[in-house]
């Protein structure tokens, strides 16, 4: 088939470089961006007179005649048209004859492309932003019912102090409430409105980039023609936001999968959200955490791509930059499939809380609030810090825990200790009193969850 640019050339191209050379196989899922992008700039080329009124009427609507055929399922692209734009530009014309031929005036495909990605990557992350302000929603919900739910903390997955369930949780919705002033700062940041840049140094039509602007409802102009096509710095942002907020994901997997192991059984997924052995009838497994451990190795390769793509690129466009596409693609999927299937999954999960109370009374968690129980009778805390090792020493030789010592027992080892000792060691004293700003006591953790609710109100009102 006859190429575009056949005049050009003596030999047709090779179907091997045919096939290689197209993206729209993947491209395709820009068409909506293509063809609000080409409506914009039709629009203003009739208002410019760069091309009659008539024309850009007939050009708009042979395009929206377009868009309902594609949605409606009635168009098939072609490898041979290469991409999504040259696909739609050949409909066009196909479709209303020779003034379809008007349309590329004062564009190219390079200001066009990167009108489109960024038209798309701007729908994506807000959509994005909405199912991760989801699930801090079900974060916060959890944390509530959970206020008083001790289980131990760790460091170095040691049991090292006491906290609550709610508290954990609202250390992810912090996590997460990043990961959302991440994206809207990318957002913010790639606002910028690049058509009119043409190939790379802009044209000489008089053409209104202001009112393509504000028809395609972009805060900004690129500043630069030659930045303009070349600019994918949001592509990139982008990656490294999506990155982060898997890394989250990932570490709450890796935390939900200890939690459903015999050895812990902190929590049971529920049976929707588990899967089967083909051969150990017993098993109950935490598939879906661990598939989402398992994308956040592929988020991570999209941004790597992107990096690698650009690092060696001369001004302007170049092939390479169509590489971008199925990177970021795979990314805003594989994000968007991961919260879909972990909130609903998150929200029915059953805590084993009697498991988990029975984890905190093991192990000394509350040794620190022991040394502490010292320190607020006049005990420096470094001597109280002694004493406490070693009655957690004799623990360990008589297989007691502090609050089954006697008061002898403790007497032993320090006159300090009276009878109110136990009081201080009991667990929902030793969460109770860390009321510190940040900390696990049930109103402190309440300040936290209002403080996650009101940001995820402010962030749904706008
Ligand atoms: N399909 C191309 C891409 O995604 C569109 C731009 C092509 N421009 C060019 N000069 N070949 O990057």
């Amino acid at each position: 088939m006859a190429k575009l640019w056949a005049g050009r050339f003596q030999k047709e191209t090779d179907l091997v470089v045919n096939d290689f050379n197209s993206s729209i196989l993947f491209d395709c899922r820009l068409y909506k961006e293509d063809i609000t992008g080409s409506i914009a700039h039709a629009t203003m080329l009739g208002k410019q007179g760069i091309i009659e009124e008539h024309e850009a009427e007939k050009i708009v609507e042979g395009l929206k005649g377009i868009l309902e055929d594609i949605e409606a399922g009635k168009v098939e692209f072609s490898l041979d048209y290469e991409d999504i734009h040259m696909n739609i530009e050949q409909l066009l014309t196909e479709r209303i004859g020779d003034t379809g031929k008007r349309l590329h005036t004062g564009r190219s495909r390079n200001d066009q492309v990167a009108l489109d990605m960024r038209l798309y990557v701007k729908k994506e992350i807000a959509e994005i932003i909405g199912l991760t302000l989801g699930f801090m929603k079900a974060l916060c919900d959890k944390a509530k019912e959970n206020l008083d739910t001790v289980m131990p903390g760790y460091t170095h997955l040691q049991r090292a102090q006491p906290t609550t369930f709610a508290h954990y949780m609202m250390a992810y919705a912090n996590m997460l409430k990043r990961d959302v002033m991440r994206l809207e700062d990318c957002l913010e940041r790639m606002d910028d409105m690049p058509l009119g840049s043409g190939a790379l140094a802009s044209t000489t039509y008089p053409i209104d980039r202001d009112f393509v602007r504000e028809q395609l409802g972009f805060a900004r102009l690129t500043d630069n023609s030659l930045d303009g096509v070349s600019d994918r710095d949001y592509c990139v942002e982008l990656c490294a936001d999506l990155s982060i907020l898997m890394m989250h994901l990932s570490r709450l997997s890796e935390e939900i999968i200890s939690w459903c192991s015999w050895e812990f059984k902190f929590v049971e997924l529920d049976d929707a959200y588990s899967t089967g052995s083909s051969i150990m009838p017993q098993k109950k497994n935490p598939d879906v955490c661990e598939l989402i451990r398992g994308k956040t190795g592929r988020v991570y390769g999209s941004l790597q791509t992107m990096l690698t793509v650009l690092k060696g690129l001369p001004l302007a466009y170049n092939k390479d930059m169509q590489e971008d596409k199925e990177a970021v693609f795979d990314a805003i999927d594989t994000v968007k499939q991961c919260l879909e299937v972990f909130t609903p999954m998150f929200s029915t999960m059953t805590l084993l809380k009697k498991n988990m109370r029975k984890a905190a009374s093991k192990g000394f968690i509350n040794a620190t609030d022991c040394a502490d129980y010292l320190t607020k009778k006049g005990v420096p805390f470094r001597d109280a810090y002694k004493t406490v090792g070693r009655l957690v020493n004799e623990c360990i030789k008589a297989d007691e825990t502090l609050e089954t010592l006697t008061l002898k027992d403790f007497g032993a080892i320090s006159k300090v200790f009276g009878p109110d000792v136990y009081e201080a060691l009991d667990l929902n004293t030793c969460v109770k009193e860390r009321k510190a700003i940040g900390g696990p006591a049930p109103g402190e953790v309440m300040r936290q969850i209002n403080k996650i609710e009101a940001f995820i109100a402010s962030e749904e009102g706008e």
